[in-house]
Formats: structure tokens, C-alpha cells, sequence
């Protein structure tokens, strides 16, 4: 493994100059030319670039952005190219087979089997995605409604999703590891009457029934009053007979049939191969509204109820198509894969919307990325040229404890830039990924960002930015980073402090759905003016950015985002639970998980049996990811005289940490020995 000796971990790499030469931005000079233009003069640089797309009316001149970031002038809002009117899917499909463009490989598809693939057209998705609008409309979804998917990674989630872009409905895509509770909550939420899922998938050796999930998060909408109309299924896992009557033909044969028993509901549940069958491949697209919304997708909020972040048509692709363009230097040759889940922000961006703005060809992976074996990566970069990798901190370092043999089994002599994602990457895990991932050949982005941002604000451009392990270096075109204080003051030089944002940029998020009071609560209150982000971070003498973490009641498992408020409601509703406190705790892999301190009520057990029954509780409200690491016992929490429990001091008890710093605003600091001494056994070695 490769370790981070002083040396390595703090000099600066800069990038390669063969790959310089053809980028997009060759120098840090002509970044800083570039990014000074976006912050004083946003329209001039903007303008250009969505010159590139189709706008059914023009924007309005005069209207190019008007905005309200203080939230003591009146509502907060932000509103890009008012007057145009535009189809995000008619930008990213239409548009490039208009230009000739229809025979070109959108996606290679590559199942959680080795020999299970496929590849989609530009020309093909455009067929199938009108066919599926042409069944949405037939079922009566039409612009502004809210059409929740449950699916894997398969072409026809993207094609669902894109449907719905081209009538003007808005996905909420729900990512296929949530359980049913999850997956109704979020539901229930939106008002999202139909649902398109799957009848299941593998992922390495274990299969996820997704619509057993499905029939149970229906049920558990109807508990609460409220009817799923629809649930469309593609038979993905079925017969090969089945299944090549699906828009994807070929290889669905070689998969093997799984006898999954689905549960039909007449009248409710409709096929995807049955109802694609007869609909017309022509459907004009919807004329939208600049800002009207495009999707939704939920993210943890740290109040407990995840919220519905809402991105807009124009603004939303103009930073997709950018940020993609720039972030990784794609040019119309890459071959681009983001092992992201298209359930997640970066699966939104950057499988789907960034990517097909661009017209690029990806590699779409269902599977898991240690199965069969732990070289099932390089295989696959090796399989198809794969140039653009962006991938998470928590896989490099899950990759780097089997070392540098299964990696060394493939070339990957394609590779030219590596991208990173999700948490703050530690110096040993970027040094494996840019020393033995890419032969000290590649640039590495890593690109720090958030579901509510839309796209990345912090990066480095591999052509042009020299990095430094750990930091994700400078901002994005647009992006106006401020650091501040407590009292929102902003700090001049090298600090350390708050991340926020001083402007808006296109694909910051609009609103919260539902609730815009909350999304001006999360992210405009505390510092009236600025975007919060809600991280951590510091400037050095070279003003470079690094993010030091989340700085509110959130923590990064596997770069998934989670609210400790999240876990401790469902760890509450455990009938021997008394009350509960979850906090982030270091893990050598996943960069941090969930450590939960519970207390039981009187005469309960703390037992093994009792531990498991949480965990598991946690898995089945929320999702597997989230299920706590470690359960402590803890007959008392430290807490503040007005009952507020204290949570650095229960991290400090999480890593076995005596340093307690001020505690002299506990109540009751006797509690505090005895979490000591009640550490779990399998910590205390
Ligand atoms: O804490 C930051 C971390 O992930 C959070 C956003 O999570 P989510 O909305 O789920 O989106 C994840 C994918 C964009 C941020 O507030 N984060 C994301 N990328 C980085 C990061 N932390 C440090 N470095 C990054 N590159």
C-alpha cells in the first residue's frame, strides 16, 4: 500500500503536459483569465456558452439573471435566462441526432455479470425515451407532476428519467439501496402517484428485490391515504424472452433467468415490455420555462425529514454540460465512467444530464465493484478504453486493501484523467489512485460539491491546475468561495472557517419542494448574503481550498450523506429505546460511519441480540448504508443545563479521546465515565 510519506502527500503535481497540450484549458493562467470573466461578467461568459443549446424562445434581453441572496431583503431566489423557453431533453437527445449524431454509443452497458452487456445509442435512447413519454402521457402524468423512480442501473432509467424531462413531469429518483420506508417517505412527500421500478437486481452476489420494496412502500402510502396509481416495471432480471421486447435487445438472453416471483397487481401494475410495445418512437417535447423545475432529488437534512431539492430546466444543463466539459477535459473520443449510482446527485449529473449534454459515450456499471474479483474496475477500463474515471474516496481505499496486484493485471493505459467525489480524500488513498491507478500519468479532479449545488463548485481542471493531495484546490467557473467566521465575516488569506458561496451560480438549487422556508432556513439564514454549504474548510498560502467536513449534524458514509437526526428517530422507534445520539467515528474505509449511543428504558437488556435488532432497524427505515457501525451503551448522554446533548464530547468518548476540552456546560459530567468505561469490547484492544 502506498503510504503518505511526508514528502508526497505535500508537494505539488503538476499535470502532464502531454495531456495539456490537447485540453480544454491548458494553464492556470488561462483558468484564472477565464474564471475572473465568470464572476465579472456572467452574462458575456454564460451566454456563449449556452449558445450551444436550443432554446424554442430566446431569453428575454435584460432578464439574463436576477437574484435574492439576503434573506433579510425578502424571499430568497435565484432566476437564470428568464423568457426562454427550452427542453432539457430535447438538448441532450434530439439535438446531437439532428446534428448526425444518432448512431453514436451513449452508453456501454455493462451488467453485474462479466458477460452481460449492451450498448445504447444516441438515436436508440431518443426512440425509447419518446415511447415512454408517449406512455406517461397515455397514463395521464403531464408537466409539473411528480414521477418517483425505484430502478437500477439500466438504460431504461435513464430513459424514464429523460421521459419525464421531455413532458416537463419531474423525476424524484430514489436510489435503489433505500428500503420502503424510505422510499414511501420520500413519496408521500412529493405526492408522487406513479412509480417506475424493476423487478430486481443483482449487486455482486446479493439480489435486491426491488419490487417486493416497491409493493411495500405503496402500502405503506396507502396506511397514510394516499394511492399510487401506477407502478410500470422492467422485467430485468426475468425471462430473456420477456426482456427482449424492451427497447435493449441482445444480451439480455445471455443473463441468467432468475425465477423472481413478482407479485402482479391488476389494474395497478403494467409492465414496461407491454405498455412500450404499441407506443409511437415520435413525442414532441414539452416547451418549458427557463426556471421551471426539472427534478427533485432528496438529500439528508439535518432536522431528520430528508428534503426534496429542486434544480430548474436551463440553469441546471448549462452547469452540467460545463462542469462536465471542464472538470474532467472530456473531449468527443473519452470514454467516460462514474461508478456513481444515477439514485445519487452525481449519478444525476454526471451520468446522465452532464455527460449526454456533451454528447459523450460512458460505460453505465450495475454492478459491484468487487465481484466476481477485485480487479473488476480495471477490467472493465480496460474493456472499453475507458479514458474519464471518476469514482469516491471510500472505493480507492476499499481497492487499496488488496494492493497493487489485481490493479497491475490490466493496462489501463487509457486512463488520462481520474476524478474523485463524495467526502474529502485522504493523501494515502489520492497518492494510490494517482501513483498505481494512473501511473503517475493522470490528473486528478477532485471535485468537491453537493446535491444542492448541481454540479462541481470546487475543482481542479486537469490541464491546468497543479494539486495538492487532500484539496480540491480552487473554484469553478462561477463560483465565488467566501471563508467566514461565527459572525459571518469573511477572512482574508489563510483561515480556516465556514465554506460559502457569495453568488449565485446556474445549477444551484431553487428551492426546497414544498418548503422554501426550510431551504432559506438551511442555507441563507445563518449568513444573510451567502450560500452556506454547510462544510468546513480551510485556505493555505497558495489559496488552496481544502474542506475539512461537515461542520452541522451530517456525516459522509461511503459519501453518502446522512443526518444524524435521520438515525436517531429510527433507532427511537425501537421499543427498548429511550433515547438516542449518533455521531460520525472514523473508519478506515468507508471515511466515516455511524457510531450510536443509545439509552434503553428501565429494566431493558443491552445485549447482542438487542444490538443486531438496531442495526437492523436502522437498515429497514432508512437503508442498509446507514446501519450504525457501533452501538454503545449509555445509561446517561452528556448534556448541556438546557438538555442539549453535547456531541463533540461524544465523539471525543467515540475514538476512546480523554481530551474533552470545555465541558463546564455540562450538566452532569459523571455520565461522561461511565460512556468511558462502557466503550464496547471489540473497541477497547
Ligand atoms: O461534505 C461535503 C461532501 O459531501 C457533501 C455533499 O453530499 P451530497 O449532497 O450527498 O453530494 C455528494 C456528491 C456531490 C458535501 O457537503 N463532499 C462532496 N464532495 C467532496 C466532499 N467533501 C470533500 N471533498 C469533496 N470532493
Amino acid at each position: 500500500m502506498a503510504s503518505a510519506s511526508g514528502d508526497q502527500a505535500t508537494r505539488l503535481y503538476h499535470p502532464n503536459p502531454e495531456l495539456q497540450k490537447n485540453a480544454h484549458v491548458k494553464s492556470i493562467e488561462d483558468y484564472k483569465k477565464l474564471y475572473d470573466q465568470s464572476i465579472n461578467e456572467p452574462e458575456v461568459f454564460w451566454s456563449k456558452i449556452a449558445e450551444q443549446f436550443y432554446f424554442k424562445t430566446p431569453p428575454t434581453e435584460g432578464k439574463f439573471l436576477e437574484y435574492n441572496f439576503n434573506v433579510n431583503d425578502g424571499p430568497v431566489f435565484v432566476k437564470w435566462f428568464q423568457g426562454a423557453t427550452t427542453n432539457v431533453c430535447y438538448n441532450v437527445l434530439d439535438r446531437h441526432v439532428e446534428n448526425g449524431l444518432g448512431d453514436r454509443i451513449a452508453f456501454y452497458w455493462e451488467g453485474n455479470d462479466p458477460d452481460d452487456s449492451s450498448k445504447v445509442t444516441y438515436g436508440q435512447l431518443l426512440k425509447g425515451v419518446c415511447k415512454f413519454a408517449n406512455v406517461l402521457k397515455q397514463h395521464g402524468v403531464k408537466k409539473g407532476d411528480r414521477v418517483a423512480i425505484y430502478m437500477p442501473m439500466i438504460p431504461e432509467l435513464v430513459i424514464a428519467m429523460l421521459a419525464c424531462a421531455r413532458i416537463g413531469a419531474m423525476h424524484s429518483i430514489v436510489f435503489g439501496g433505500f428500503s420502503s420506508d424510505s422510499l414511501s417517505g420520500r413519496m408521500l412527500d412529493a405526492k408522487s402517484s406513479i412509480l417506475i421500478t424493476a423487478d430486481g437486481v443483482y449487486r455482486g452476489t446479493k439480489l435486491v428485490n426491488l419490487k417486493q420494496i416497491s409493493d411495500e412502500a405503496v402500502t405503506l402510502c396507502k396506511k397514510q391515504d394516499f394511492t399510487v396509481e401506477k407502478v410500470f416495471v422492467v422485467r430485468h432480471l426475468g425471462s430473456a424472452e420477456a426482456s427482449s421486447n424492451g427497447d435493449r435487445s441482445s444480451p439480455v438472453a445471455k443473463r441468467p433467468c432468475y425465477s423472481l416471483t413478482t407479485d402482479f397487481h391488476e389494474g395497478r401494475d403494467v409492465w414496461w415490455h407491454d405498455v412500450m410495445e404499441g407506443a409511437s418512437d415520435k413525442c414532441e417535447p414539452v416547451w418549458l420555462d427557463a426556471e421551471d423545475p426539472l427534478f427533485m432529488l432528496y438529500t439528508s437534512g439535518s432536522t431528520g425529514t430528508p428534503k426534496g431539492v429542486v434544480h430548474s430546466q436551463m440553469g441546471y444543463l448549462l452547469y452540467a454540460a460545463t462542469t462536465f466539459k471542464y472538470s474532467f477535459d472530456h473531449h468527443k473520443d473519452d470514454i467516460y465512467w462514474c461508478t456513481a449510482d444515477i439514485g445519487w446527485i452525481t449519478g444525476h449529473t454526471y451520468v446522465c444530464y452532464g455527460p449526454m449534454a456533451n454528447g459523450a459515450t460512458s460505460v453505465m456499471f450495475e454492478g459491484a465493484p468487487l465481484y466476481p474479483d477485485e480487479s473488476r474496475c480495471w477490467q472493465i477500463v480496460d474493456k472499453y478504453n475507458v479514458s474519464i474515471l471518476y469514482t469516491a474516496p471510500t472505493l480507492i481505499r476499499t481497492l487499496m486493501k488488496y494492493g497493487e496486484a489485481p490493479v497491475k493485471k490490466y493496462s489501463r493505459k487509457s486512463l488520462r484523467v481520474l476524478a474523485t467525489v463524495g467526502e474529502p480524500i485522504n493523501p494515502e488513498a489520492w497518492l494510490f489512485y494517482y501513483n498505481v491507478i494512473g501511473d503517475a500519468r493522470c490528473s486528478i479532479s477532485d471535485t468537491f460539491w453537493q446535491t444542492e449545488t448541481g454540479g462541481h463548485t470546487l475543482t481542479p481542471l486537469p490541464g491546468a491546475t497543479p494539486m495538492k493531495p487532500g484539496s480540491a484546490t480552487f473554484p469553478f467557473f462561477g463560483i465565488a468561495p467566501a471563508v467566514v467566521n461565527e459572525k459571518g465575516e469573511e477572512l482574508e488569506g489563510v483561515c480556516e472557517g465556514y465554506l460559502v458561496f457569495k453568488q449565485p451560480w446556474p445549477g444551484v438549487m431553487r428551492t426546497v419542494y414544498g418548503d422554501h422556508e426550510r431551504y432559506e432556513s438551511t442555507y441563507f439564514r445563518q449568513f444573510p448574503g451567502y450560500y452556506k454549504t454547510g462544510d468546513g474548510c480551510k485556505r493555505d498560502e497558495d489559496g488552496y481550498y481544502w474542506i475539512t467536513g461537515r461542520i452541522d449534524d451530517m456525516f459522509n458514509v461511503s459519501g453518502h450523506l446522512l443526518s444524524t437526526a435521520e438515525i436517531e428517530s429510527s433507532l427511537i422507534e425501537h421499543s427498548k429505546i429511550a433515547e438516542a445520539a449518533a455521531v460520525a467515528y472514523p473508519h478506515p474505509t468507508k471515511g466515516e460511519a455511524c457510531y450510536a449511543f443509545v439509552t434503553l428504558i428501565e429494566g431493558a437488556e443491552f445485549n447482542d441480540k438487542l444490538i443486531l435488532e438496531l442495526k437492523k432497524q436502522v437498515r429497514s427505515k432508512i437503508g442498509p448504508f446507514a446501519a450504525p457501525e457501533v452501538i454503545h451503551n449509555a445509561p446517561g448522554l452528556p448534556k448541556t443545563r438546557s438538555g442539549k446533548i453535547m456531541r463533540r464530547v461524544l465523539r471525543k468518548i467515540a475514538v476512546n479521546d480523554h481530551d474533552l476540552g470545555d465541558v463546564s456546560t455540562m450538566a452532569d459530567s459523571t455520565v461522561v465515565d461511565i460512556l468511558f468505561e462502557n466503550r464496547p469490547k471489540e473497541l477497547r484492544a
